[in-house]
């Protein structure tokens, strides 16, 4: 499978939002990662889904909406309304009874993440029920952070569970990816790449395609 890069929206300007989205539309990148954060489960603030409603009109791109709020349970109807092709979960933000419950709500694609402390073993038990896993390799709230090689060995773990499984969850990472570890990350069996900061700016297209090679 050929990787997918998910820029991150995180990382454009945002006082430019419209130009930015047709910046990326643009672009060879198949997905758009959405990086909604509330403050509380994270110590950073961004945006909610009705700036995602309004940006669907202007982008075809596969909506990836990375939920960083605590109880998302109360909110999955409404990200679907907006347009989400794709949502993801933080297994630390819904008590541990209630998982199953959450990702039933999600009548999209169904993404569950773990944060850089959180053992990738306490994901077994929904891997045969997400359509992705979503590995953190920075302490979730911040783009431009460094990236965590320990997200290497989650990765490599993941995916000999689903082939010893025979399961199809793809295998997300997000954080820190750049030029120097992209390579390292999609030899241990990383699917999609979320990038921010290496992305925006200059030569954005050359930098996608370069990750996707
Ligand atoms: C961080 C977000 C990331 C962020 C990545 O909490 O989930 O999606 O935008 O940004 P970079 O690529 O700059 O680390
Ligand atoms: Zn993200």
């Amino acid at each position: 499978m050929k990787t997918i890069i998910a820029p991150s929206l995180l990382a454009a300007d945002f006082l430019n939002l419209e130009c930015e989205i047709n910046k990326i539309e643009n672009t060879s990148a198949q997905w758009l990662h959405l990086d909604v954060m509330d403050g509380a489960f994270v110590p950073n603030i961004t945006f909610g889904f009705d700036l995602i409603k309004r940006l669907r009109p202007l982008s075809e791109k596969y909506f990836d909406v990375h939920l960083m709020i605590e109880e998302p349970g109360r909110y999955i109807k409404d990200f679907l309304e907006a347009g989400a092709n794709g949502i993801t979960i933080h297994l630390e933000s819904v008590v541990e009874k209630e998982v199953i419950e959450v990702i039933k709500l999600i009548t999209c694609d169904i993404g569950i993440s773990i944060k850089p402390k959180t053992r990738v073993e306490d994901l077994i038990p929904y891997l045969n029920k997400v359509d992705m896993v979503l590995i953190m390799s920075v302490e979730p709230g911040f783009g431009g952070q460094e990236f965590q090689v320990e997200a290497i060995d989650k990765i490599k773990w993941l995916d000999k569970y689903r082939e010893e499984n025979k399961l199809n969850f793809k295998i997300q990472v997000d954080g820190g990816i750049n030029e120097s570890n992209f390579e390292e990350v999609k030899k241990a069996g990383c699917d999609i790449l979320v990038a921010g900061s290496y992305l925006f700016g200059d030569e954005m297209e050359q930098k996608i395609l370069k990750l996707g090679e």
